[in-house]
């Protein structure tokens, strides 16, 4: 292991500040380090890797295209690219989908197609939202630390106050293009956004003729117990953002669109050399169908109640629906999350931490009860 920490020192720019381990393979909800020592992870990847390490059925799959066809490009017609935007119009209800191979990638589409389809300038995003980090989605990123060091970025942006309709209603105007949400915030901490928030977007939408847009690029693919968030609320999106789950690890994301929206977008307005690739679209193709055919939704909503149901046993307070959960540390543990991580991760349990006092867990979408008592056997004995 020293040999590699010293590697990463002499080759690899610092962005990431790690936990000291080096994992070698996966099977399943676990991972195995290079000592051949396993752990059970409910982190899965940050909310990616959902049908978890090493499935057959995804490897055979992704095997054959591979075989096959890993990439030609978007001047080509191929098959899986296709299938899968037929795909996704079943499970997400929009009409026509664009690829990309990342989160981050895909909130740059959908703001641009905002502002084209708009032709207004203005962008609302909330507080302590989190987008991506390329510039048009840092720029609706909330957290200073991070867009400090590149302004100038996007503008004009304004950051509305989470769940707040009075001062949502303050900044939202006839210049808006496009409100953007999380409809549960990740890395923030695993936030709700309420459905009276909702309900006064929508409201505020067809009077201004704004775009909605929902980012679910943590949220989608049956992590909260529901294809996607947004079905907890009953609103649809004029624009969808989603990632990584999309693919089960393999970089992928994608923009879907209304027809309304997609009528004005003009041929040339965006463009991705990789986005969309046979390889990955077969990866997101197996995914789906995988989360099908194992009922890998309905999974994340009951285990996902069980684990909530165990960390309350431990007196927590979680947040957050199916399997993105969030919890607050307190007492004596209170601003210690980076330590409680590292512990259970010598244990043999890998958590997140969001901030110095939110733990977050977003394991794979196959977790089973029965692990999850493997954990909650961890972390009763790290918080003792
Ligand atoms: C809601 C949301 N949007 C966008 C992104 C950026 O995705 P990526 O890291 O794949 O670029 C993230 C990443 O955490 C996210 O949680």
């Amino acid at each position: 292991m020293e040999e590699i920490f010293k590697k990463e020192k002499e080759f690899y720019i610092p962005f990431f500040n790690r936990l000291p381990v080096v994992f070698e393979r996966g099977e399943g909800c676990w991972l195995f380090d290079c000592n051949g020592k396993k752990y059970l992870d409910l982190v899965a990847g940050i909310a990616c890797v959902s049908v978890g390490y090493s499935h057959p059925e995804f490897i055979a799959k992704v095997t054959e295209q591979l075989k096959k066809l890993v990439h030609v490009s978007n001047l080509y017609y191929t098959t899986p690219q296709l299938d899968l935007a037929e795909k996704l119009k079943k499970i997400t209800g929009l009409s026509k989908f664009f690829f990309s191979n990342s989160g981050t990638e895909a909130v740059e589409g959908a703001l641009k197609i905002a502002r084209k389809v708009t032709g207004k300038k203005k962008f609302i995003a909330l507080e302590n939202s989190f987008h991506g980090r390329t510039m048009g989605a840092l720029s609706v990123t909330w957290k200073e630390k991070f867009r400090k060091p590149f302004e100038p970025l996007i503008s004009p942006v304004e950051f509305c106050k989470f769940n707040d309709i009075q001062d949502f209603e303050k900044k939202a105007d006839e210049e808006t293009a496009a409100v953007i949400i999380e409809p549960i915030q990740g890395e923030s901490g695993v936030y709700e956004v309420n459905k009276d928030f909702i309900k006064a977007i929508f409201e505020k939408r067809e009077e201004l003729g704004f775009v909605v847009i929902f980012d679910e690029v943590q949220t989608g693919f049956g992590r909260t117990g529901r294809w996607f968030a947004k079905e907890h609320f009953g609103y649809e999106p004029d624009i969808m953002t989603m990632a990584k789950a999309m693919a089960s690890g393999i970089p992928m994301g994608g923009i879907g669109v209304k027809d309304e929206i997609a009528e004005k977008i003009e041929f040339s307005e965006h463009g991705s050399t990789f986005g969309g690739n046979p390889l990955a679209c077969s990866a997101s193709i197996a995914t789906i169908e995988i989360i099908e055919k194992e009922n890998l939704v309905e999974n994340a909503e009951k285990v996902g109640e069980y684990l909530k149901k165990r960390l309350e046993e431990l007196e927590f307070d979680p947040r957050g629906k199916g399997l993105m959960l969030g919890f607050d540390l307190d007492g004596k543990y209170k601003n210690k999350a980076v330590e409680i991580v590292k512990e259970c991760l010598k244990k043999g349990l890998i958590l997140n931490y969001t901030s110095e006092n939110t733990i977050r867990l977003v394991p794979p979408l196959i977790l089973k009860k029965e692990e999850v008592d493997y954990a909650y056997e961890i972390l009763k004995s790290v918080f003792s």
